[in-house]
């Protein structure tokens, strides 16, 4: 049974709660810098809590900082249909990348609350710490841990480039929860997300049903070679790391290039050592990000940039340590969530197409434990992972209602 039809949620609190959220870590130019576990992470965390309190819901968090949000249904044996997402930011992120899955589950119980309908199965809203992987690497670390692709320890002893770790982080903000990770039933999982890309906007389509999502290769290299004196060193004797690194850019945005339509590939960070302007750079530590739907591509990319980064060490004489710390295979969505999310959406009678997911999400390891899908809306110009991201009050309803009619119809079945 679905939600009547004339059911829909209340899309002007769903946006009051966004802006409310992006006071938490907002920055001047409108954005949010939110980084897992500071101090604007647990303020986020406790204004969610605090809503959720209100909404009348039960609230767990376990070992690793997740937290869910539990709204009983009319057979609480029943395994739980779980909406989320993340709370976390990129440095410069905006307000609406992984908020608006938490808020719009928010919503979505906040109206059946209004609405006083009772699912069969209960629904609960989960936030899972560190999606974003910007401050701890890798990217969905909790929701990891939780779908058992890494162990406790390992989620724990991610540590940021201070040193400072995820377990000691979680403990000084009061996040450290006491339930054991990944004990949770799911009977399904839906992730609300704006797309983060230009697709929708430009077909003037107002949902994304999302079908895949593509695969990720991360890396972390270190170039040693000697710092110098800019001065008196022979160019023919150096050994300049940064050098190096500049090759390696040029390498992965070639590899990127070459396996078009659909590859990503990306150096986001580097740390030149000593970082002084007349010392050859003898250390440069970088990262590497490759993406792509189809993994016997994504395995070539690997090949190639392996090779690539070999070379050029030997050709400069720079000690090459060369690590991928992370991998997930592209990912199929499960075909009855789905289903679910097409049928909402058609009922609702909103624009729609297919979609692969571009990005990471929790989704993709709540994928591996429970039946999920995702529901993506447009976003301006498709920028994210940008201060000036930005989706409109309808598109943020849209996504919404069509999330309700999914969760209804799966916590029902
Ligand atoms: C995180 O947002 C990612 O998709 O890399
Ligand atoms: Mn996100
Ligand atoms: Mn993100
Ligand atoms: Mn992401």
């Amino acid at each position: 049974m679905t939600v009547q039809a004339n059911k829909r949620v209340n899309g002007q609190r769903l946006w009051d709660s966004l802006m409310q959220m992006a006071k938490h870590g907002e920055t001047p130019k409108g954005g949010v810098c939110r980084l897992a576990l500071t101090d604007v992470d647990k303020a986020g965390r406790d204004l969610f809590v605090a809503w959720c309190e209100q909404a009348g819901l039960s609230i767990t968090i376990d070992k690793i900082g997740n937290i869910f949000a539990r709204r009983p249904g009319k057979n609480n044996d029943l395994a739980p249909v779980i909406m989320g997402s993340h709370l976390d930011s990129q440095p410069t992120g905006g307000k609406f990348d992984g908020v608006y899955g938490v808020l719009a589950g928010l919503e979505v119980i906040r109206s059946l609350n209004d609405m006083n309908y009772q699912t069969e199965a209960p629904v609960e809203v989960a936030v899972w710490t560190n999606e974003e992987g910007s401050r701890f690497a890798p990217a969905m670390v909790a929701s990891g841990v939780f779908a058992g692709v890494f162990d406790l320890d390992y989620g724990l002893s991610r540590a940021d480039l201070d040193g400072k770790t995820m377990g000691e982080e979680l403990a000084r903000i009061g996040y450290a929860g006491t339930a054991d990770v990944g004990k949770r039933k799911v009977g399904a999982y839906f992730e609300a997300h704006i797309e983060q890309g230009p697709i929708l906007e430009a077909e003037n389509k107002t949902v994304g049903v999302v079908t895949d999502a593509q695969g990720q290769r991360w890396y972390e290299i270190t170039f040693t070679g000697q710092e110098a004196h800019a001065g008196p060193t022979p160019m023919p004797r150096r050994k300049d790391a940064l050098l190096g690194a500049a090759r390696v850019v040029a390498e992965v945005n070639r590899i990127g290039l070459k396996y078009q339509p659909y590859a990503c590939a990306t150096v986001g960070l580097m740390q030149i050592h000593p970082n002084s302007r007349n010392v050859i750079p003898g250390r440069v530590f970088f990262t590497v990000d490759f993406r792509h739907p189809d993994d016997a591509i994504l395995a070539a990319m690997d090949a190639e940039l392996r090779e690539a980064t070999a070379k050029i060490a030997a050709e400069i004489g720079l000690e090459n340590d060369f690590t991928q710390i992370w991998y997930y295979a592209p990912i199929k969505f499960d075909e009855t969530c789905v289903a679910a999310v097409r049928k909402g959406v058609e009922d609702l009678g909103y624009s729609h197409r297919d979609m692969v997911a571009g990005a990471g999400h929790d989704a993709c390891y709540l994928s591996q434990v429970a039946p999920t899908s995702m529901v993506f809306i447009p976003c301006i110009d498709g920028i994210s992972h940008n201060e000036i991201e930005m989706a409109t009050p309808e598109w943020v309803e849209a996504g919404c209602n069509v999330l309700l009619q999914a969760v209804v119809a799966k916590a029902n079945t």
